[in-house]
């Protein structure tokens, strides 16, 4: 990064301006201001505040210290995270995030203002343009944007992105078609782009069905969307033959990064044919679960697609690194570069664990998902697994769920895939030893036993017992006083 001093162009050195107002000026002769000599203006909200609303008393609790640090020390331990344990959500691959990306991520040099000229964060732009090309070389494409800020984002830019190249080349097409075991989200993204989507069957073995595909595409079909292995933990092996009827009949390929963790440094999606892919940071490279706050969903596509490709962009000059936009850029879909320290930490661990550390993931993944199907006394059809194994629960997979909380551990995912009857869909992860699968498997062998009447009374141990989803749902209480 470029630090040296310039002078001003007034001639004056800034010394005697008041600490909030002090100047930098670097090589380049940019003036870039800081954040707090921003214009700013006062504004009387009294006066445009109804009299019901305002108040001219607040009496507020002043517990002592150590009341709020045991009132909120009690409220997390009502919690179950996974620093609690094992969270086996299938196809939410909840693993343990290693804590030195927090302390990467908490370095000083990351505290900079989105926007400063690219000559002053060039430290940051090299990072961005790092992780660019190695998610491009992890998936096999040509090109990676960072900016959406979910796997869900990520779909719907992606769509963008394929319906900007269709229209480009003049070519309409309404349809997107996606596999009945998909995520809701493929649905919705699709959707909520304005295409109609064409639903396709599995066949028996939890695969697609290629027979149904080739009678599915056609002129209209825009693109297939698949993550493979899917979401029953099955690779999909004739995924040459159906990138092959996709493209043959002028569609393009999406591939759901979410079930990446089990191919790392194993296959990548741009050789098995698709043309465009998003990365769940925080499912394959260990940053937080957003929750619904702040995530990242960085898209790869070919290079055919990547003129497409939100602007901004990151390229290396001869200089250093600059910000560009695209040739035909479908816009801005995140302010600035994305949360750019989510950014930081997948950065971190991806260079932490280096190519045979990231293999290592994947396979410990795959281990950890057949051992714990091989000791579950369930039904468990197909197979072999990837990350993640389906089972069906032989009762009600929401009352099976409750029941295993009070064995201590997280419950799976509960009735989806659909095509598995009562799904219990599961998903260990790589970060589990196999003292916690021999947990989990305890805790779903003690619930098989237990029975039916028995199941609809739990949970018996935790904080909230038993919920009623469906009020849950529609009539949220949302404050610590639902707990009391
Ligand atoms: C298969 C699959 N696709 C897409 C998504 C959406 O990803 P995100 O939660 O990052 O929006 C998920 C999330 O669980 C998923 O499991």
């Amino acid at each position: 990064m470029s630090q040296e001093r310039r002078e001003r162009p007034d001639g004056a050195d800034g010394a005697s301006d008041p600490p909030h107002q002090q100047t930098r000026w670097y090589a380049g002769g940019q003036y870039e201001p800081l954040l707090s000599e921003k214009r700013s203006e006062t504004v009387a909200v009294e006066s445009s505040l109804p009299d019901d609303l305002t108040r001219d008393e607040l009496t507020l609790p002043a517990p002592a210290e150590p009341e709020v640090a045991r009132h909120y020390t009690r409220l997390s331990q009502m919690n179950f995270g996974i620093e609690s344990g094992s969270i086996p959500l299938g196809s939410c691959t909840m693993k343990y995030n290693p804590k030195f990306t927090e302390d990467v991520a908490a370095h000083p040099g990351n505290r900079v203002h989105p926007l400063r000229a690219d000559a002053d964060k060039q430290g940051i732009l090299h990072l961005l343009y790092d992780l660019q090309e190695t998610l491009a070389t992890i998936g096999g494409m040509d090109a990676v944007t960072l900016q959406p800020p979910a796997g869900a984002a990520g779909e719907f830019t992606g769509i963008q992105v394929a319906k900007a190249y269709h229209d480009a080349n003049g070519d309409d097409r309404n349809e997107v078609i996606v596999p009945e075991s998909a995520h809701g989200t493929n649905f919705a993204s699709a959707a909520m782009a304005g295409y109609d989507v064409v639903e396709l069957p599995s066949n028996e073995a939890g695969r697609v069905e290629v027979d149904a595909l080739e009678a599915a595409v056609s002129d209209d079909t825009a693109l297939l969307m698949l993550t493979n292995p899917n979401t029953l933990g099955l690779f999909e092996r004739s995924i040459e033959e159906i990138a092959e009827i996709v493209h043959d009949a002028g569609g393009l390929l999406y591939y759901d990064g979410a079930n990446l963790n089990s191919l790392l440094g194993k296959a990548r999606p741009g050789d098995m044919g698709f043309d465009i892919m998003h990365f769940n940071l925080h499912k394959t490279f260990a940053t937080p679960h957003g929750g619904g706050g702040p995530g990242q969903g960085p898209i790869g596509v070919g290079a055919d697609l990547a003129p497409f490709l939100p602007t901004p962009q990151v390229r290396e000059t001869d200089d250093g690194y600059e910000t560009y936009a695209p040739e035909h850029s479908i816009g801005r879909v995140h302010e600035f570069m994305g949360n750019w320290l989510v950014l930081v930490k997948a950065y971190a661990y991806i260079l932490r664990h280096g190519d045979e550390g990231l293999e290592n993931v994947s396979e410990t993944a795959v281990l950890n998902a057949n051992y714990l199907a091989s000791q579950i006394e369930y039904e468990v059809p197909y197979g072999p697994f990837h990350h993640e194994f389906v089972a069906s629960a032989n009762a009600d997979a929401g009352d099976v769920a409750k029941s295993m909380l009070d064995y201590g551990v997280h419950p799976p995912t509960t009735k989806w895939p659909e095509i598995v009857d009562e799904a219990l869909m599961t998903e260990p992860t790589e970060t589990e030893s196999k003292a916690r699968l021999d947990d989990l498997a305890a805790a779903f062998n003690a619930v098989a036993e237990m029975d039916a009447d028995d199941l609809t009374e739990t949970p018996r141990t935790t904080t909230a017992r038993r919920i009623d989803q469906a009020s849950a749902a529609r009539n949220p209480r949302l404050s610590w006083h639902a707990l009391e």
